[in-house]
């Protein structure tokens, strides 16, 4: 009995998410690759994530954009992203680039998670190789004033806040507890 109580509460939210996405925000290095990879596994709705399709569509790595286009080429190609989403997506796992949400109105993709991690425990999880693949996070002083000036934006971008400073399992977790009944 208690198993297929378990069973009807998920279908009841993988139902409900099914008329909306499912928005992933946060600095650089905050894990939302990740998330969005778990939260997969448990709904099994599709992945877009904005860097992946941005760089498939440029045929060009990020750092490639940045120094080859400029930064605001890649900000303009990040609204549309958001634009095409908004307008013709449902029910997917939206995973954003770190910027995103100062140069677009996220919210109008759909439900918006931030995953809120401090400065130091990023600095943990990005490796030298992993930083190198973000061009604003090669200066550490530059990316700690960067993440200073976006962390209130983040927040006030948001649907629910979410805690990322544990496991991917129990993030995940409490991102599928906060998606409503139906
Ligand atoms: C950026 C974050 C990156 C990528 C680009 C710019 C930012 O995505 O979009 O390098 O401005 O914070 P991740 O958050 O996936 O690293």
């Amino acid at each position: 009995m208690d198993n297929i109580n378990i069973l009807c509460k998920i279908q009841k939210r993988v139902w409900k998410l099914h008329s909306t996405n499912l928005v992933l925000i946060g600095f650089m290095g905050s894990g939302k690759s990740s998330v969005a990879k778990a939260l997969y596994q448990h709904t099994r709705s599709l992945i877009l994530d904005s860097d992946l399709m941005i760089e498939n569509n440029e045929n060009m790595t990020i750092p490639e954009i940045f120094s080859q286009k400029g930064e605001q080429y890649f900000r303009d190609l990040e609204r549309a992203f958001c634009l095409f989403v908004s307008q013709n997506i449902r029910h997917c796992i939206i995973s954003t680039g770190g910027g995103m949400p100062m140069f677009c109105d996220v919210k109008q993709m759909g439900k918006v998670f931030f995953l809120d991690l401090s400065f130091e425990d990023i600095l943990l999880r990005l490796s030298k190789e992993e930083r190198l693949k973000r061009p604003l996070f090669k200066n550490q002083k530059a990316a700690l004033e960067l993440y200073q000036k976006r962390y209130q934006v983040y927040k006030d971008s948001a649907h629910f806040c979410i805690n990322a400073n544990r496991s991917i399992p129990e993030i995940t977790q409490e991102i599928l507890d906060c998606l409503p009944m139906k």
